[in-house]
């Protein structure tokens, strides 16, 4: 009975969404006209942005809100006023000015991409995604967002607020991550020919001021008519996102052992059962009962085991899982226990490694992002 209710109103749903008008560019466009923010390093209507304002921008938003960042853009730009000033700041200072702003990581980067544009690019920052791209803490978001902005170039910037746009107006079904190719598929019919710049800040101002993740002003949007979720009536329930994993937690530990010869020990996971054949680092079954204290015993090898503070948490479909994790190393000559092998570090990315594994190995500050 329930079924065949879902089933009815899928079909309503879609004959109802058939008949609405693709979203208009242009209805964004006239809005933002009307009702974009003020922001500190936005450039006024009909004026050319400086690429040095738009990258800096750019930089400083990435993981912190338009509130926090809005005073030390300020005051950056006030201490460097221009890529050349910022590159002959020393970077103690630069490190100091970002105090507060979280991630120093990113102000290193900011540093070494001033330094490159004045060093390599005359001061003139590349205007394309790819020359962008190439640049220290530039990744694809922040490289569409500034060859849009700064470039008024058609590029396609996809953003947690785009995505949730982007989900609403088409009803996206698919789970995020997974979704990310179909948002994308949708925002590159968006982006006009004609002011691609402001129309990617007019979906960040969406994003951010009406389509907000609980309860959007939708009466407020100029999609409104076009937009499939809110047609449905269920336009808060977007973006799509994986259940939530059930189940009992479960623990477990993994060795990282590396070999002064810059080898790291793995053995693969028998063939039956969970990510099975899966390459591993030694590890302890995981199980509800985990007993930390008595975890050097399953160690595969003699060393000085040091724990490392924290856990890995994984999401299994089933359970979650915590992982402790304990790092050793050990002279070049040591031999594989039985069922395990020495592989090259450099080769591990050639492994085949679960995601849990990949944290693991992040965690001890060896190998890459995890995949998702
Ligand atoms: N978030 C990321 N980039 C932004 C920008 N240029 N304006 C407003 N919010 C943003």
């Amino acid at each position: 009975m329930r079924l065949a209710g879902t089933a009815v109103r899928k079909k309503r749903d879609a004959a109802a969404c058939a008949e609405l008008a693709a979203p208009d560019p242009q209805a964004l466009l006239a809005w933002y006209d009307r009702h974009r923010r003020h922001l500190p390093w936005r450039s006024q209507p009909g004026v050319r942005p400086d690429p040095y304002h738009v990258w800096l921008s750019e930089i400083m938003l990435q993981q912190t809100t338009v509130k926090a960042v809005a005073p030390y853009y300020i005051k950056f730009l006030k201490s460097w006023p221009t890529v050349r000033a910022l590159a002959a700041a020393k970077l103690d200072d630069v490190l100091k000015a970002w105090a507060g702003l979280g991630y120093y990581a990113r102000a290193r980067n900011l540093h070494a991409c001033a330094k490159a544009v004045a060093g390599q690019h005359r001061g003139v920052f590349p205007d394309t995604e790819n020359g962008l791209r190439a640049l220290p803490g530039i990744g694809g978001y922040t490289a569409a967002a500034i060859t849009a902005i700064a470039f008024d170039t058609r590029a396609v910037a996809i953003d947690g607020n785009i995505e949730r746009v982007i989900t609403r107006l088409y009803a996206v079904e698919t789970v995020l991550p997974v979704a990310k190719a179909e948002i994308r598929r949708h925002a590159e019919t968006l982006v006009p020919q004609l002011r691609p710049g402001d129309f990617t800040q007019a979906m960040m101002d969406l994003g951010a001021t009406i389509c907000t993740p609980k309860k959007p002003a939708c009466a407020l949007c100029p999609w409104m008519a076009p937009c499939v979720a809110r047609t449905r009536g269920d336009q808060e329930t977007f973006p799509r996102k994986a259940p939530k994993v059930e189940g009992k937690l479960r623990r477990g530990a993994s060795f990282v052992v590396t070999r002064a010869d810059g080898r790291v020990l793995v053995r693969s996971r028998p063939e039956k059962g969970l990510l099975g054949g899966m390459t591993e680092v030694p590890s302890t079954a995981w199980s509800r009962d985990f007993d930390e204290d008595a975890v050097l015993g399953a160690a595969p090898l003699k060393a000085k085991w040091r724990r490392l503070p924290g856990v890995v948490e994984h999401g299994f479909t089933h359970f979650p899982l915590q992982q402790s994790v304990y790092v050793a190393s050990v002279p070049a000559k040591t031999k594989a226990p039985a069922g395990t092998r020495w592989v090259v570090l450099a080769e591990l990315h050639g492994e085949a490694l679960p995601n849990v594994m990949r944290k693991v190995l992040m965690h001890a500050g060896l190998g890459g992002k995890p995949r998702i």
